[in-house]
């Protein structure tokens, strides 16, 4: 008898240990997916005209005090690593970035991985037609949308000539910029028939890397449509085509073109798991009780 409720109460334990041990790996990070490269002085990319990210010590050692005390300064383009685009960065009246608002920048991830089209071609353009296929599989763009897309530039980073093609450190105007990119056909078609929220891709530019009129720009950033862009996007293979909530959140510059960016991603039902896990644990529980 003794045997019996000592065997109970530690089976007992045991489940309520492991699903203790489950909530606690749910909440960490398991359902959060970070799409934002991080920033440092050496090994990352910015448009090779724009100042890059550095960061220096301020201060780092004993106040005359006693008290330990760090701090560091750091200067940069907006528009250094993963980032973000406002309507501003290419129209004079646009949005700034601090006036984008924060409901804008938060919406249902649509992740259209177009990486075999790339592979053996830099300079792919993606078509309306690429987007209507993911549709097939994965449903219609939901509205309000973050849409990114991954070309699997990402993976390159931080390799600049694998990343950006030949870049003429002396004239960058005279670089060979090589990556792809949305057509412009498939942004028009997008604000025509679509209504997302931010757009976003893994590579410096939303235009492709051969491009010199920039309609991919113009279309997302124009006054019609002021949808905030994203450059830079980081690991991007993580992401499910659909199932997450995307936070797309740069530094509130004031009158800024653009802006560094926490870019990630919550996986849809992070809650519901634990509640399946409660009620499987219940189920052992009562088979538990039930076999002795
Ligand atoms: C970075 O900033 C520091 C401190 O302002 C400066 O001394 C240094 O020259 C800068 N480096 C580059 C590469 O701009
Ligand atoms: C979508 O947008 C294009 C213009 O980009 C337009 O010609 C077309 O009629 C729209 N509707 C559909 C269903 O494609
Ligand atoms: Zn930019």
């Amino acid at each position: 008898m003794a045997a019996v409720i000592i065997g109970r109460l530690l089976i007992t334990t045991l489940v309520f240990a492991a699903a203790i041990l489950d909530r606690g790996s749910c909440e960490v990070d398991e359902d959060v997916i970070d799409l934002t490269h991080t920033y440092l002085n050496d090994d990352m990319l910015a448009w090779p005209t724009d100042l890059a990210f550095n960061i220096s010590v301020g201060f780092k050692g004993k106040t005359p005090g006693g008290i330990y005390y760090a701090e560091n300064r750091f200067c940069t383009s907006e528009h250094a690593g993963t980032h973000m685009d406002a309507p501003t960065h290419f129209f004079e009246d646009g949005k700034p970035v601090h006036q984008i608002s924060l409901k804008t920048m938060i919406g249902p991830g649509a992740v259209i991985d177009v990486s075999s089209k790339t592979k053996d071609n830099p300079d792919y353009e993606v078509t309306v037609e690429d987007i209507l296929d993911w549709e097939a599989d994965y449903g219609r763009i939901p509205d309000g949308a973050v849409l990114l897309l991954n070309t699997g530039w990402h993976r390159r980073w931080p390799s600049e000539v694998d990343y950006l093609g030949m870049v003429d450190s002396n004239d960058p105007f005279k670089s060979k910029f090589r990556w792809p990119g949305l057509s412009g056909d498939a942004a028009q078609w997008l604000v025509d028939n679509r209504s997302i929220s931010v757009y976003g891709v893994d590579c410096v530019s939303i235009d492709y890397g051969a491009s010199s009129t920039f309609p991919v720009h113009k279309i997302f950033l124009g006054p019609e449509n002021e949808i905030p862009s994203l450059e830079n996007v980081a690991n991007l293979d993580a992401m499910p085509p659909t199932g997450t909530r995307i936070y797309a959140i740069p530094m509130k510059i004031r009158d800024g073109t653009g802006a560094p960016t926490r870019l990630f991603a919550v996986v849809n039902g992070a809650q519901r798991h634990l509640h399946v896990f409660g009620l499987m644990a219940a189920v052992v529980l009562i088979a538990t009780h039930c076999l002795f």
